[in-house]
């Protein structure tokens, strides 16, 4: 059985250039919430003579999704503040794959569009294979900070879910523990950035979470991806395919905050965020369309359900293969857990081919602006 621990250990984005390729929905949630990244880089007070402009990516995966937005933010602070060095860094958990990201952020993955590090003098890019739950910026020298698709990872598991592969399944005193561990590593995301932030500076988060509706990735309307999951999961074990432990062990190590979770300790005047400086200049939520869905609806008949299927199914896989590979025994030979790992998605795939209806991946996000206050408050005692 997977150890229960910390998610630094089981989490990554599928390597290799695959992440960025299949996840054209994560690349549309950061080029609409762009201008959010433009109004703080209209906002930012000027930095101190000979110190450059600070931006920082939590939780980029290999770089891809945000180069676009992160292009615009930089021309937009150049063109503030002309002649600025801009250091950008790059922060994800250290599993992460790293050689793609600068692969992709010198235009050496094939896409020959905003290549900053290759484009444009006096950018830096620098990475950090720490997890956003610690402070990993010098005190007071980050002035854009940025975050797209990734708070919703736990820094660490608090049980194993007995019946779901998913918080959105769970229930009682398994949901709290995990409504407990979220609220508590929010505070720290939020408490290390405002150590990192310049008085003025800006937070630019975009962060999986439940709506007022209750919508959340992948269950806005039709059929709940997260159930699915746990169907063929179980089915599988079941079938005898894997076992009680391993069914057990793939619970992700996610929680969808609502915008009132998001927002509390920002409110709060008597929170420790609230003290560290930090104030919410806005919240809200909204859905992005799954590109793969909308494309099978638009071809009108023209695409198969099995072509629909087979777009699909890799942006899911993208994200949630390693939760499945890491449940299974480390005993098994590793070309055993390959295979069980495809037979999942294979089912999966087939369901889909089968009655595509109601099948589809619509991003849920609630979207943060959040501002250092300009004057340094006193920390809490
Ligand atoms: C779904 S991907 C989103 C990547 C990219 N920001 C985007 O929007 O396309 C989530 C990323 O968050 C990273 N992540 C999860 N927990 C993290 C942590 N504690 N610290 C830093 N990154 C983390 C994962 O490794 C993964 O690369």
């Amino acid at each position: 059985m997977a150890v229960i621990g910390k998610t630094a250990a089981t989490v990554a984005m599928k390597g290799g250039g695959y992440y960025s390729k299949s996840t054209r929905g994560a690349k549309d949630v950061i080029d609409r919430a762009t201008p959010m990244l433009l109004d703080a880089a209209a906002a930012i007070p000027e930095p101190p003579a000979g110190q450059p402009l600070q931006l920082a990516d939590f939780g980029c995966a290999d770089g891809g999704t945000s180069k676009a937005a992160i292009f615009a933010t930089i021309e937009a602070l150049r063109a503030r503040f002309p002649g600025r060095q801009v250091l950008v860094t790059y922060t994800d958990l250290p599993s992460n794959d790293y050689t793609q990201l600068f692969k992709n952020l010198l235009g050496l993955a094939g896409d020959p569009e905003h290549n900053y590090l290759a484009e444009l003098d006096g950018v830096f890019a620098h990475a950090c294979g720490v997890g956003f739950h610690r402070q990993l910026i010098p005190d007071s020298t980050l002035d854009i900070g940025f975050s797209a698709t990734a708070m919703h990872y736990l820094s660490e598991k608090p049980m194993e879910i007995p019946d779901h592969v998913h918080m959105v399944g769970a229930s009682g005193h398994v949901l709290e523990a995990y409504a407990a561990q979220a609220a508590r590593d929010w505070e720290a995301i939020l408490l290390a950035r405002a150590r990192e932030l310049r008085p003025g500076g800006r937070l630019v988060f975009m962060n999986f979470g439940k709506d007022e509706t209750g919508r959340y990735l992948g269950y806005t309307d039709g059929v709940s991806m997260f159930d699915t999951f746990d169907h063929h999961w179980r089915a599988m074990a079941a079938a005898g395919l894997i076992s009680r432990d391993e069914y057990v062990g793939a619970s992700f190590s996610q929680f969808y905050r609502t915008k009132e979770e998001f927002s509390a300790p920002l409110l709060d005047p008597a929170s420790p965020v609230n003290r560290a400086g930090l104030r919410l200049i806005s919240a809200r939520t909204g859905i992005t369309k799954c590109p793969y869905r909308a494309a099978f609806d638009a071809s009108a008949g023209a695409m198969s359900a099995r072509e629909f299927a087979l777009s699909y199914i890799p942006t899911l896989r993208s994200w949630s293969e390693t939760v499945f590979a890491n449940a299974l025994d480390p005993s098994r030979p590793v070309d055993e857990r390959a295979r069980l790992v495809d037979a999942l998605y294979q089912r999966y795939e087939d369901m889909v081919a089968a009655d595509p209806s109601g099948h589809a991946m619509d991003y849920v996000h609630c979207y943060l602006a959040i501002e250092k206050v300009a004057k340094e408050v006193s920390p809490p005692p």
